[in-house]
């Protein structure tokens, strides 16, 4: 008989936001919206539009397999050099290089409850171990994760800020942590949501790279940018570790169309700009209008909020969902009173606030 690798049997496969046409057709649905993933509601930079069409005729080739063009532009904007940067599809892809590079079998990855899953399910594909910590106040708690680091523990993930829960951990709380780490342990902060954050005390990790430090960021083209469905993330890091990072990268995964689009976005600071200041915006408007419905909520550094519901998540979802608008259950996240909701566009956002009134 043919058998499983036993060390899978125990993972709970991502479950993705419902996609807009599967709901339309299930439900009958003519207007359906979706909040589910902390997308970009504008859609993609224009420009990287542009750049994809313009780009079309040469996908008989393979990609550049360093991502070169992109590698300069981003090193001139980042001022980092461009053997500090690696290039992944989707951030995902480069949270599996990093597990692979500095983790072996029976080696331990650790994090926090209620984050990203995918550290966890990544970790868990490649059959090595996980420990999470409870999160504190909805947030990292960075003093309870430097306890329990154990003698197997070889990466650690912070999500800051975090997802689900859109709080982030601050300067000074990194700086300690940071400060009382063995020299055994990789750092990696996933910034997913970083042009989002306003924050005057959002700690600046590049220093640390600079200074040599064991710590590792992780940024992406899925939001702000607008590119989630091209899949392109990068990592920055000292030259030292991108070098052992490089050996398990597989040699063409970053594809052409998602390297062209995202130079051409990069380039495009209007639509970044345009997109911050929607979510801004939407963010202070569904903040008056949940206070306004008695709904607590997580004040987020991000374009998503968690919303506190005090009764069952999934049954909110349901009905939001009967009405055309796709939100996000925390149930996988433990959180079954709680969903989450992205920041959409003005109509979305009002549309969202209307549904949620009639249902409440
Ligand atoms: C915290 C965090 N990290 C990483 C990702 C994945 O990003 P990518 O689309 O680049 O794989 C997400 C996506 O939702 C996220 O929330």
């Amino acid at each position: 008989m043919l058998e499983i690798n036993p060390k899978i049997l125990n993972i709970t496969p991502y479950q993705p936001g419902r996609p807009i046409e599967e709901v339309k057709r299930q439900l009958r649905l003519k207007e359906v919206i979706k909040l589910a993933s902390n997308e970009n509601p504008l859609g993609p930079s224009p420009k990287a539009v542009k750049a994809i069409k313009g780009a079309l005729g040469k996908i008989n080739r393979y990609p550049e397999g360093g991502c070169f063009y992109l590698r300069q532009a981003l090193s001139k904007k980042l001022k980092v050099g461009a053997d500090n940067l690696i290039f992944g599809n989707g951030s995902d892809e480069i949270i599996d290089i990093i597990i692979k590079t500095f983790c072996q079998e029976d080696e331990e990855i650790l994090t926090s409850e209620v984050s990203f899953l995918e550290y966890k399910i990544i970790a868990q594909q490649n059959g090595r171990l996980v420990r999470t910590v409870p999160l504190k106040d909805f947030k990292y708690d960075l003093s309870a994760l430097r306890k329990n680091i154990g003698p197997k523990t070889r990466v650690i993930f912070i999500a800051n800020p975090n997802n689900p829960t859109g709080s982030y951990v601050h300067k000074k709380e990194v700086e300690d942590f940071l400060l009382s780490l063995p020299d055994n342990i990789l750092v990696v902060f996933d910034e997913a949501y970083f042009e989002f954050v306003d924050q005057k005390d959002f700690p600046n990790v590049l220093k640390y790279i600079e200074k040599g430090k064991n710590v590792m960021i992780l940024r992406t083209f899925s939001k702000i940018y607008g590119l989630a469905g091209l899949r392109i993330g990068y990592g920055i890091a000292k030259k030292e570790f991108i070098q052992y990072l490089e050996r398990c990268r597989q040699p063409f995964n970053v594809n052409l169309l998602a390297q062209e689009a995202a130079q051409a976005a990069l380039s495009d600071a209007d639509f970044v700009k345009k997109s911050k200041k929607i979510a801004t915006e939407g963010k202070k408007y569904l903040y008056q209008s949940l206070k306004e419905l008695g709904i607590e909520y997580i004040p987020s550094a991000t374009n998503f909020i968690l919303l506190n519901l005090r009764q069952d998540g999934l049954e909110v979802f349901k009905k939001l969902l009967r009405h055309g608008v796709i939100i996000r259950d925390m149930y996988q996240y433990g959180l079954k009173d709680f969903i989450r909701v992205t920041v959409g566009t003005k109509q979305e956002n009002t549309r969202f606030v209307e549904v949620l009134k009639e249902i409440w």
